[in-house]
């Protein structure tokens, strides 16, 4: 349900890294969260090393959870080398796992990709050379094609793109710049750019990024690494109105 002022009240937060020892993690966190939102958000690295046993812990969490509950995955949901089996669990307690289809809550739209790395501006890595360096490059292009794709599918005048990776260094501040390039691509932010209805990305990974930052374009991106909303906030969430 929507607040009184029309809104959407969009709760969101990244990198649970949920561990195998974690017992009822994010259940009183989730309760507390349903109380101050009509959504909640997961931005990847929901699980700390991606296995089966560590997203069935998150699941029973996501079970008690009385709002919808959408999100992606992150790279250590990729770990152990079974992201479909981490999805299909996560799927299984009713959350929606975004990758290659939008979706639409009280008017207002939710596409989401994992992203990958592969760097900004004149950082950004070319698709040239060693059949390997294409083929990275291909990833980055790959997932802002998916991103953009489901953008291109909503006919809602609000949405919101969901990330694991960053779309721009804004939110990368505070994280050493030797390694920006392996926090996110702009790629992510060219397709965002594209479509007007995008009222706001949000994004984890950046464990000591910057919670505010921009695209090119100027849609509002913010890192909601759990980390940082902590040291901003004092609690480990946002919540967000579209
Ligand atoms: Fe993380
Ligand atoms: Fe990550």
């Amino acid at each position: 349900m929507s607040n009184s002022n029309g809104k959407l009240r969009v709760a969101a937060i990244g990198d649970l890294h949920v561990m195998e020892d974690n017992v009822a993690p994010y259940r009183e966190l989730f309760s507390e969260i349903a109380a101050n939102a009509d959504v909640l958000v997961l931005c990847g690295d929901l699980t700390n090393f991606g296995k089966t046993s560590e997203a069935e812990i998150l699941a029973e969490d996501i079970r008690t959870c009385p709002i919808p509950v959408i999100g992606v995955l992150g790279n250590h949901d990729y770990e152990c080398g079974q992201p479909e089996n981490v999805a299909a669990i996560l799927h299984e307690a009713g959350m929606t796992v975004l990758d290659e289809q939008a979706i639409e809550i009280e008017g207002v739209g939710f596409a989401g990709v994992k992203g990958f790395m592969g760097g900004y501006g004149r950082g950004e890595l070319a698709p040239f050379g060693e059949p390997i360096a294409k083929a990275f490059v291909q990833e980055a292009m790959d997932e802002a094609r998916k991103l953009e794709n489901q953008l291109r599918t909503l006919r809602t005048e609000r949405s919101v793109a969901v990330l694991h990776y960053s779309p721009t260094v804004e939110t990368l501040e505070g994280e050493p710049e030797a390694i920006f390039q392996y926090l996110g691509t702009q790629r992510l932010a060219d397709a965002i750019d594209r479509f007007d209805h995008v009222k706001a990305v949000v994004h984890g990974h950046a464990h000591h990024g910057k919670y505010e930052g921009a695209t090119p374009r100027g849609t509002p991106v913010y890192n909601v690494a759990q980390f940082v909303l902590r040291e901003k906030f004092g609690r480990p969430y946002a919540v967000l109105e579209v």
